[in-house]
């Protein structure tokens, strides 16, 4: 049932979704030809999530994992530079919605989202002088990527008639999500506390500073896959090898590979992540035995995921 490149028009239902989803079998691993509506497997396509999940048959993916960029922390396009948190959190519903549609019933959605406080972020160059970074509190050298990283110029989103728009107030922005996709009838089966081997530096602030990010995991059945021998716990420290390609907000390697083994579907199956960025979900997915698609709005960075991936680029 699955579709080929060779075809024209799309065996699958665009809209419902109602037609058989395609059986991918051992044969078809690393396949390029195999199509999950108009998009290949195994490849990173360069269009926007929505658009592209919109396209893709319904109960057609095994594991979906994915880090979509967190509210105004940073980034050139896309989701995630919303000035409103509230169309934030409603724009990333919508492409979740659509990635819960695609998922089998025996399948596991892993969605790793920070929270955010409102309060501004803007960092220039010139703003060195104030930083209290470093262990004595007057800042981490220059080329620190805590300085030089790309980051968003987001203020603080204040709003009388919305209590919870209250400055300095974290926005528990990954709750809102999880409670979003609860209301329209997905379950919520756990979360995953990653603890962080090198968290960024918070300098001197009256909270906590943050050495974990949580990982939540929705099915649409109670009875979906997942290792049960040994169980999975729920609080992982992950390998933090480093990822060289360009991208700067990446996730471990570690991090997918972990999702995707505790997930476990039948192999060969397809992992989605429509936030793929450098493509470590994709290569994590091929090193398991399964076949990946993902999507990256960003075409250049799609170009050196793919090549990351096939292993055609060393970064
Ligand atoms: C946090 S990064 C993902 C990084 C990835 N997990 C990795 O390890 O490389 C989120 C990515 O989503 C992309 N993005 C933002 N909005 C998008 C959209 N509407 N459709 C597809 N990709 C989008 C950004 O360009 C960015 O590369």
């Amino acid at each position: 049932m699955a579709q080929r490149n060779s075809d024209t028009a799309t065996l699958f239902d665009l809209d419902g979704g109602h037609a058989t989803p395609p059986q991918v079998t051992s044969s078809t691993i690393r396949d390029t030809s195999t199509k999950l509506g108009p998009w290949a497997l195994n490849t990173v396509h360069a269009v926007d999530c929505l658009t592209a999940l919109r396209k893709m048959p319904a109960d057609c993916i095994d594991v979906a994992v994915t880090s979509p960029p967190y509210w105004g922390q940073r980034g050139n396009g896309g989701i995630g530079l919303e000035e409103d948190p509230r169309d934030y959190v409603r724009n990333l519903t919508e492409v979740l919605t659509e990635v819960m549609r695609c998922l089998k019933p025996s399948g596991t959605f892993w969605l790793n989202i920070g929270d955010s406080y409102n309060t501004p972020i803007n960092w220039r160059f010139e703003d060195y002088a104030y930083s209290s970074l470093g262990a004595n509190g007057t800042g981490l050298p220059k080329t620190n990527s805590a300085y030089t990283k790309n980051r968003g110029r987001r203020r603080a989103f204040v709003r009388r008639d919305s209590k919870w728009l209250q400055y300095g107030n974290l926005l528990a922005i990954p709750y809102r999500i999880v409670i979003a996709l609860c209301d329209q009838g997905f379950l919520f089966r756990g979360e995953v506390i990653w603890e962080k081997a090198r968290p960024l530096p918070e300098g001197i602030c009256r909270r906590p500073h943050r050495k974990h990010e949580g990982i939540s995991i929705f099915a649409k059945s109670e009875q979906h896959s997942f290792q049960v021998k040994p169980p999975v716990g729920s609080v992982w420290k992950l390998l933090q090898t480093p990822n060289k390609t360009p991208h700067c907000s990446t996730f471990p390697l570690d991090l997918p590979l972990c999702c995707i083994e505790a997930a476990a579907s039948e192999k060969p199956g397809v992992v989605l992540d429509p936030f793929m960025g450098s493509g470590t979900t994709g290569k994590a997915a091929l090193q398991l035995g399964h076949n990946f698609i993902g999507f990256e709005l960003n075409s250049e960075m799609c170009r050196l995921a793919n090549a990351y991936i096939t292993g055609q680029m060393t970064f």
